[in-house]
């Protein structure tokens, strides 16, 4: 009897298994390659369902430092910002404004909330936009990636460095924050190879990495 109900229960369990891995390589394969507005889809279907809850807090990580670091009290552009961990997390005091772009509108709008209610809406502001269209309207201190360099198509992640480089402020850096160098190697490589990088931080007990350049 034991034997049978196992065998039910793995004969139920195996085709599902298999069926979440196949969503989960089409929703990967479409985040890659799909259209802006299937990106999009795929995203905001996963912010409204709580998958990515999990990166709303995440005080004390080691990119604020460098963002504080190289933002003089300037201005952020930060491309894939999420639901608002970076511009609430941020020391207040350490920046001037911040913009906050993705391709989420759900994320987008977590995130305005989630500033409004720190009291930051005369700091940050956000907009709902492939990072591989939008355009900025002035130049700044930090352009910064985290955990989005990833998505950018890796054909086109030179032309879209190259754009954004143009905003940059006279002495503005691209801060990227990846949380495993390994898998984003090639990334790594293309941005030695083409851009000065002025810093680097490797964690000794991960894999993650900052990379700043510009
Ligand atoms: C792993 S999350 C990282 C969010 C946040 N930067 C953080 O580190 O917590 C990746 C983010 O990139 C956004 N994203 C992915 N592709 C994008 C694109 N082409 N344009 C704009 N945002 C994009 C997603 O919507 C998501 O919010």
């Amino acid at each position: 009897m034991v034997v049978i109900s196992a065998c039910v229960v793995s004969m139920i369990t195996f085709p599902m298994n298999i069926a979440e891995k196949l969503r989960n390589i089409m929703r990967g394969r479409l985040k890659a390659w799909g259209t802006t507005m299937a990106r999009r889809k795929v995203w905001n279907r996963e912010f409204a369902d709580g998958r990515w809850d999990y990166i709303e807090h995440t005080p004390g990580d080691c990119i604020y430092y460098y963002i504080e670091k190289y933002c003089n009290n300037g201005s952020i552009l930060d491309l894939g910002c999420g639901s608002g961990n970076t511009g609430n997390e941020l020391d207040k005091k350490r920046y001037g404004d911040y913009l906050g772009v993705d391709i989420s509108d759900i994320a987008v709008q977590k995130a305005i909330a989630r500033s409004a209610r720190s009291g930051r809406t005369d700091k940050n502001s956000y907009f709902a936009s492939d990072v591989c269209a939008y355009v900025p309207h002035q130049r700044y201190d930090v352009i910064l990636f985290r955990e989005s360099i990833w998505y950018i198509p890796r054909r086109k992640l030179k032309a879209v460095l190259d754009r954004y480089r143009k905003f940059l402020k006279e002495s503005g850096v691209f801060v990227v924050r990846m949380y495993d160098r390994h898998a984003l190697a090639d990334q790594v490589v293309l941005i030695k190879t083409n851009y000065d990088v002025i810093e680097e931080y490797l964690s000794n007990h991960s894999k993650d990495i900052v990379i700043v350049f510009r």
